[in-house]
């Protein structure tokens, strides 16, 4: 595996596979990779040549009190994971490199409609840093396909839209949440769970899947009943709840009662670590 910082290099190497004809996989992430991370490398090596994988915590995405300073940054400890997944380059660029006339006067990609609600509501700025940025690494890799976890399904609709809207030639994968054994999702952020917090952590998951469960046998017809009654649990629990909603799946919309591919999200802090989650939920038969 080779490592590059800089944009230059980058597209000295691209260039060459591009001219081999092969075909490239890239993985954007913010590193402290875990096994989420990992399996999305495994789905791109599956699909293409040669896997990118680039690490960058990006300051565009991170509101003014957000944990940007303390996000986990383990560079060696990366490359080191990264070595027998056959990652072909790791491109980890230093903040200049992404945002060389500095982060306000850079030009910005904002995704209507998907950004505005649920993690867009409550983190502003956040998807308009996340598109932003991936814009430019889609710029400077020019893949021809790249792969993102469900867990943040919002920021895979928000990548879809962005995608389309700009004609970038890129076909975006969507890669399923990896879980540990008692249901937590894999987050980089789950380190900032103490230990009893740890174990109180997967009733966020609990929560959707009996969610799910009430939706699909037809008990429950009131979303916001459900969401005021999941809100209340998560709270006992010890989480500070941000949200709990059932959305339609493919645009985040309320849903009608003639939407049947449905997605419940679910946001909660517990203690210093903001959990964020999904399930997708079938309500009915299509007609
Ligand atoms: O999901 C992430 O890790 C980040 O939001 C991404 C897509 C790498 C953009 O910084």
């Amino acid at each position: 595996m080779q490592t590059v910082h800089t944009v230059t290099e980058l597209r000295a190497i691209l260039d060459n596979w591009r001219q081999s004809g092969d075909k490239i996989a890239f993985v954007p992430t913010m590193g402290d990779l875990h096994e989420g991370h990992l399996s999305l490398v495994s789905a791109a090596k599956k699909q293409a040549d040669r896997v990118v994988v680039s690490i960058f915590v990006n300051p565009l995405q991170f509101g003014e009190n957000e944990d940007f300073d303390s996000y986990p940054r383990s560079l060696e400890h990366d490359s080191e994971k990264l070595q027998p997944h056959e990652v072909d380059l790791l491109f980890a660029p230093a903040v200049a490199a992404i945002y060389p006339d500095g982060l306000n006067n850079q030009t910005q990609v904002s995704v209507t409609a998907v950004s505005d609600t649920l993690c867009g509501a409550s983190r502003p700025g956040h998807f308009n840093g996340v598109a932003t940025v991936v814009s430019k690494l889609f710029n400077m890799v020019q893949p021809d396909i790249a792969l993102f976890g469900e867990k943040d399904y919002q920021q895979l609709l928000v990548i879809r839209k962005l995608t389309s809207d700009l004609c970038f030639p890129v076909e975006i994968v969507g890669v399923e949440t990896c879980r540990e054994v008692d249901g937590l999702a894999m987050s980089s952020r789950n380190r900032y769970l103490s230990e009893s917090q740890r174990d109180v952590a997967p009733a966020l998951y609990r929560e959707l899947r009996k969610a799910k469960k009430l939706i699909e046998s037809g008990t429950v017809k009131d979303f916001g009943q459900l969401s005021e009654l999941a809100c209340s649990s998560l709270s006992n629990s010890g989480f500070i709840p941000d949200y709990f909603e059932v959305r339609n799946a493919s645009n985040l919309a309320k849903p009608e009662a003639e939407d049947h591919d449905l997605l419940i999200f679910a946001a909660a802090w517990l203690g210093k670590a903001r959990l964020i989650d999904n399930i997708r939920v079938s309500r009915g038969e299509k007609k």
